[in-house]
């Protein structure tokens, strides 16, 4: 981390959050090397006491989640959820609108998201963009069965469309046992617009647009982790 200015920015604002949860809250647990620092943090205060359960985002963050001694728990048992802290990829300048899921955890990124009474998200000031789309795809998860008609549909739509694929060459498959399109559309003037028309796709089940969800980010940066809250 000390050779790796962004490495040592994720690890701080991913330490910083780590004291917004407090005994007895339900938390969203994000996905990512950012909210890996977050988890590891959170770790440590279990051992000294804090008393919490975590829902996380992803079989990767459960694991780690796990490993630490961080109570775990479902949406069975907590239907809401007081507190989730996540990563992004991009941020978009005052609306607060992100890009997410090029750590392939979209999906329950934004279920958990979405049963959040607050989201708070942890970056740092390279993920700060003043157009979504300017730097990184639009993922976007599919079902397997007929993924190239929703390629050539989102094709249709603008988009440069990659199917990702892992290590091996073979296809990315999600935790939901489904498929990512990594959808290259520039910079986006109307993010609400272009996820309401990527969900109208048949076979998609979710897109990395994740529209009004977060309420704060907490944004590493030479100078230390500063707060950025919606609208403002
Ligand atoms: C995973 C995500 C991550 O939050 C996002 O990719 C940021 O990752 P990192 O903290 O490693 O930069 O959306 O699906």
């Amino acid at each position: 981390v000390s050779d790796d200015p962004a490495a040592a920015q994720k690890k701080q604002v991913g330490e910083a959050a780590a004291q917004l949860v407090e005994n007895g809250m339900v938390v969203g647990l994000g996905t990512g090397s950012t909210a890996n620092y977050l988890i590891d943090a959170l770790g440590r205060r279990v051992q000294e006491g804090l008393r919490f359960v975590g829902i996380p985002t992803s079989s990767r963050s459960e694991q780690r989640a796990r490993d630490l001694g961080i109570a775990l728990a479902g949406f069975a048992e907590h239907p809401e959820i007081d507190l989730t802290i996540d990563g992004a990829d991009e941020v978009e300048r005052g609306t607060l609108n992100l890009v997410k899921g090029l750590g392939g955890a979209l999906l329950r990124e934004k279920i958990v998201a979405a049963a959040s009474r607050r989201m708070v998200v942890i970056a740092d000031e390279s993920k700060l963009v003043d157009r979504l789309g300017q730097h990184a795809p639009v993922p976007v998860e599919v079902t397997p069965f007929g993924w190239e008609a929703s390629s050539h549909r989102l094709g249709q739509m603008g988009a440069r469309v990659h199917p990702r694929r892992d290590a091996q060459g073979s296809f990315f498959v999600t935790d939901g046992g489904n498929l990512i399109l990594d959808c290259a559309f520039g910079p986006i003037e109307d993010p609400p617009q272009l996820e309401r028309a990527i969900r109208d796709i048949v076979g998609v089940v979710e897109c990395g647009l994740f529209i009004g969800r977060a309420d704060t980010v907490l944004l590493a940066g030479e100078g230390g982790v500063r707060t950025l809250r919606r609208g403002a």
